[in-house]
């Protein structure tokens, strides 16, 4: 495999830079991206499992799951980033859920990637979990790798499979591996780049695979190596795509404009190594971050600079602690160094930094651009501020998702009032829900999916003994507005204000919202707080 290149870097702080790599993996749910980050862990030794053996129930406690009712639910509510080391490399894999009602906590994570890599189901296609996360991805302007996974089940036509993907998300999709076959008849992928067959053969607990020496596409050898069908369909498209297909440049996939695709199982580790290899070769080390001055923001500049782009309350039951989670932009960061808070013009000692992979959690001695650290956080730090040592840099700022359910909320044992607004400010905080607070004194809670809802509800009694219920209310959308524009919306719309008091209009659907915003164009709405505010 390739290892790193150092060519560039002089120093030791652009030593660590050139060798780290900041990523998420972005999925529709059941695309497999729990079974590919639980071989990718395995290659980098950070886990030691024998391969896809064990049972479902176990699987579901893949490290990054550790809230209990992810596991009783079996799905991926937090996120978390793994960080482990392979062939040289640092490895920083930002874990967002897949479920399509997190939208808002796995969009700010996906502020802390430097690229992503889209993980496809290949009997499926772009889904629509995937649509809306690759346009995140996508207005940031990070590069997107794609994988199609599950080619050992009978997947679409590959050719199919890349119109899709430039059809529906409108970025050229260029293949470096193609498929050898598949469903049952998948036998591995054709590397279209170095010109080399990978075969696989499956054996109890994943893949082994099988030398092959095959010098081109014409040679006899591979016609041992499948049945004649299959080595007949696999000569026509690899030739195709050869002919067809737009050459894939490394400028063209760091500016967005392309995607390189993989074919593989993870599953059945077909493929896997050779993506990750590859991926190494294409993923961007940490880059300069573009500020809103114009100028840029150089990760091996000395001056250490970070942002929070994530909080967590009670990680760990044992330590029932919030954690803050920054990642690095630029310098160095050592344990218990001192740095600004610009939000609240303080100095703030970062004494105890921690490493988090799952629910364990090492202290850290130093960390680099790319790394995400934990800060134990005593509640100092919202989502969003940024952590310096010299001039605070102008960050563009993290955007905001308007909610699209709304309900309201009553505590239900009036004995637990104190335990009940610190649930909900650190709730809110974290982003599980958006708090408003109503005109008439009422609390409204948004989000953008109902399972939003009832992870707050059982979170707020599991976690803080404050009980609560939830009365849905009849609206569908919400944008900002001017405060003066307040008395300007009819008693049918419902005016409340986010936390930090800016007036919110909450509609009764979407045609309302768009007939209101026709019909008065002289006052303006806003799906992310106007700045003037
Ligand atoms: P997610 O995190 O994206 O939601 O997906 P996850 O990895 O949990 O995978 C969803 C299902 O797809 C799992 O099956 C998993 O084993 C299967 N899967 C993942 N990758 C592949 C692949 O390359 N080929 C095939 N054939 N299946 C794959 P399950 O039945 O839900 O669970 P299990 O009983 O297999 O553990």
């Amino acid at each position: 495999m390739d290892t790193v290149s150092t060519e560039k870097a002089n120093s030791p702080l652009e030593r660590e830079i050139s060798r780290r790599r900041t990523f998420a993996i972005i999925a529709h749910p059941d695309a497999g991206k729990t079974t590919l980050t639980e071989k990718l862990l395995l290659y980098g030794g950070a886990i030691q499992l024998a391969g896809h053996v064990r049972a479902r129930k176990d699987r579901r406690k893949t490290r990054s799951d550790w809230m209990t009712m992810e596991q009783d639910r079996g799905i991926s509510i937090t996120t978390a980033a793994l960080q482990f080391e392979y062939g040289g490399f640092r490895l920083n894999l930002l874990d967002t859920p897949g479920h399509e009602d997190f939208s808002e906590d796995t969009y700010r994570t996906l502020m802390a990637a430097d690229c992503a890599i889209m993980l496809l189901d290949g009997s499926k296609g772009v889904e629509p979990q995937t649509i809306k996360l690759f346009r995140v991805c996508r207005e940031r302007g990070i590069p997107i790798i794609t994988f199609m996974n599950k080619m050992d089940l009978p997947a679409k036509d590959p050719f199919g499979l890349l119109d899709e993907v430039e059809k529906t998300l409108g970025i050229a999709a260029v293949p470096l591996f193609w498929p050898l076959g598949s469903g049952k008849d998948f036998h591995g992928v054709y590397d279209l780049v170095e010109q080399q067959v990978h075969r696989y053969e499956r054996v109890t607990g994943g893949a082994k695979q099988v030398p092959v020496t095959v010098t081109g596409l014409e040679d006899p050898a591979l016609d041992e190596l499948m049945d004649e069908h299959t080595a007949k369909v696999f000569r026509e498209g690899a030739e195709l795509v050869q002919t067809l297909l737009p050459t894939f440049t490394i400028e063209d996939f760091l500016a967005g404009k392309i995607t390189p695709v993989f074919f593989g199982s993870a599953v059945t580790n077909f493929g896997v190594q050779l993506f990750l290899d590859r991926f190494l070769t294409l993923a961007p080390a940490p880059p300069a971050t573009h500020l809103t001055d114009g100028t840029e923001l150089d990760p091996a500049q000395k001056a250490f600079t970070a942002f929070v782009f994530k909080l967590q309350a009670n990680m760990n039951r044992n330590h029932r602690d919030r954690v803050a989670f920054l990642r690095i932009t630029s310098g160095k960061f050592e344990r218990g160094m001192s740095v600004f808070v610009p939000r609240l013009d303080k100095q703030v000692h970062l004494a105890n930094p921690v490493a988090f992979f799952g629910q364990e959690r090492a202290t850290i001695d130093d960390a680099y651009p790319g790394d995400i650290i934990g800060l134990i956080n005593p509640g100092l730090y919202r989502v969003g501020d940024i952590l310096c040592s010299g001039k605070p840099p102008a960050f563009p700022p993290l955007p905001r998702f308007a909610p699209e359910m709304f309900a309201g909320l009553i505590p239900t044992d009036t004995n637990k009032m104190k335990q009940f607004r610190k649930g909900i400010q650190e709730l809110a905080e974290e982003g599980v829900v958006q708090i408003f607070q109503g005109l008439d004194g009422t609390t409204v809670i948004g989000a953008a999916g109902t399972l939003q809802f009832e992870v707050f509800r059982f979170r707020m009694e599991d976690e803080y003994g404050a009980p609560c219920r939830l009365e849905s209310m009849p609206f569908e959308c919400s944008r900002w507005i001017r405060s003066q524009d307040s008395a300007k919306f009819s008693s049918y719309d419902k005016i409340v204000k986010d936390e930090m008091g800016r007036m919110v209009v909450l509609f009764k659907s979407e045609y309302r919202m768009r007939n209101f915003a026709q019909t008065n164009p002289e006052i303006p709405i806003y799906d992310h707080p106007p700045q003037e505010d």
